[in-house]
Order: structure tokens, then sequence, then C-alpha cells
């Protein structure tokens, strides 16, 4: 990969790009070349990408609203003529142990992290298929797969993103489209950035390689997974963690 530009001609949407992991996979997508929009509920956020990308290509939505969706996508498709690559990186927690956890807590996490991502697979979906060589990257968690003390609802979303992923990967793979997960371990972003002192050292001290994720951990393999040189790869999910899901 090496920074060369891969994806020259190909135009991506993320979705969560104006924070964070979402973030750093909108800059390395740019990076190889590819004319990339951002989706993303943060008006705020977005503002301030105005220079790094152009205003047209930022959407103001929330990815909990199935319409908002469509008209994201038909627009995108409309003004640039074409979808490659699609990033869903827009996600939420709101933790609580299930027995306090509230009925809204669980609706909106599985809203934005599950349902979210499944809307923007529905509405992208024709335009993928025309792309020859369409390209679909799901931001799970290593705690879709371990679960976790506390985030029942993030973890039962992120684990929905591995059976969305898997069957999308089988329905588009005729048309040459792949669909494939990163899940990233302890990384820092703003998410995580207001959370205690002792839980960020607790999932360092558990982390083999002894240090936090950074954003860019990730973009590069969602970068790996968006390139040419990943097209048979697909229903995969990867772990970018430092080792965290295998434990010290
Ligand atoms: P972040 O909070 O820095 O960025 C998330 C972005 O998503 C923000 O810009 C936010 O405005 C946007 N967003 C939130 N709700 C939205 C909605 N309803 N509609 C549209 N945009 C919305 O968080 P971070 O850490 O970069 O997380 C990105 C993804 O990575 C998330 O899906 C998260 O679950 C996942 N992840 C993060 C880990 C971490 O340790 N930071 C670990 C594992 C997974």
């Amino acid at each position: 990969m090496n920074g060369r530009r891969v994806l020259a001609g190909r135009v991506a949407l993320v979705t969560g790009g104006a924070s964070g992991i979402g973030l750093a996979c909108a800059k390395r997508l740019k990076a190889a070349g590819a004319r990339v929009a951002v989706a993303d509920a943060s008006t705020a956020r977005l503002a301030r990408l105005r220079r790094a990308f152009a205003a047209e290509d930022l959407y103001p939505v929330d990815v909990a609203d199935a319409a908002a969706a469509r008209d994201t996508v038909a627009d995108l498709v409309a003004r640039r003529g074409r979808l490659d690559v699609l990033v869903l990186a827009a996600g939420i927690c709101r933790d609580a142990v299930l027995w306090k956890m509230t009925d809204d807590a669980w609706d909106r996490v599985i809203a934005v992290d599950l349902s979210g991502a499944a809307h923007y697979v529905r509405a992208a979906a024709p335009a993928l298929r025309k792309s020859r060589g369409g390209r679909v990257v799901l931001v799970s968690s290593i705690n879709g797969r371990r679960g976790k003390f506390g985030p029942a609802n993030y973890a039962a979303a992120k684990a929905g993103l591995l059976g969305l992923a898997r069957s999308a990967a089988k329905e588009l793979a005729a048309s040459g489209v792949t669909v494939n997960v990163v899940e990233p371990g302890f990384t820092d972003t703003p998410m995580t950035a207001g959370l205690p002192a002792d839980v960020r050292a607790r999932a360092v001290a558990e982390t083999p390689l002894g240090r936090a994720g950074r954003p860019e951990d990730v973009a590069e393999a969602v970068a790996f997974f968006a390139s040419p040189a990943a097209s048979h790869v697909t229903g995969q999910a990867l772990a970018v963690d430092g080792g965290q899901a295998i434990g010290a």
C-alpha cells in the first residue's frame, strides 16, 4: 500500500468520519487517491473538516435515520457518478449493566451501531454492485466477539455487524463487492478520552503489544480491505488490537 494512490478514481463514503477512527479512515482513503465523503451527526466536527474535504461532501446526518441514508447515498452518487467504498464507523456507547440499562440506552445503541450500518449497506448496495470492485468495511469491536461487563447493548450491536457483513458478503459477491469487518481494541479517540484513567490502564495491561491503539492503526487495515489488493478477501473480520482480545 505505502501511500500509493490505489484508490484513484474511486468514491468513498465514511460514516462517523468526523472524529477518531472514522476520521483517520477518511484521511487514509483520501491519501490513497479516493474522493471521500463524510457522513456524521456532529455538525461542529464536520465544520472542522472543510479544509480537507469539499463542503458538499460533508453530510450532517444521523445514521439511525434510514431515509437520510438513502438520501445521502443518492446525492453522493448523483454528484460524483459512483460509489465504490463504504466505511461504516459511526458508533456510540451507553454503558450500564443489563439490569440497570434503560430502554432508550438499549434502543439507541442498536439503532446507531447496528441498524445505522445496515441502512448504509442497503442504500449503497445498488451503486456498489455497479462499481466493479465495490468495498464495504464495517467497524466493529473486539467486544462484539468476547463481550464485556457493562456494554451489552454495544457488544450485541457489534456482534450483529459480523452477521450483517457475512450475509452482505454472500449477497454482493457475484458483483465483485467485498464486505469485511475490522475489530479495534482500545483505541485513543474522543470516544475513549473521557473514560477514567484506570480503564485505559487496564486495557493497555491486557494488550500484549503494550499500548493503546491509534486511529491510524485501524485506518491501515480499513485501507487494505478497501484496496484492490484485497479483491479476494470477503466476509472476514480482523482485530486491530495489539493482541488485546487474546490477552496478555
Ligand atoms: P468517536 O466518538 O471519536 O467518533 C465517532 C463518530 O461517530 C463521531 O464523529 C460522532 O459524531 C459520530 N456519530 C455518533 N453517532 C452518530 C450518528 N447517530 N450518526 C452519525 N454519526 C454519528 O469514536 P471512535 O472511537 O472513533 O469510534 C469509531 C468507531 O470505532 C465506533 O463504531 C466505535 O464503536 C468503534 N470502536 C472504537 C473503539 C475505541 O476504543 N475507540 C474500540 C472498538 C471499536
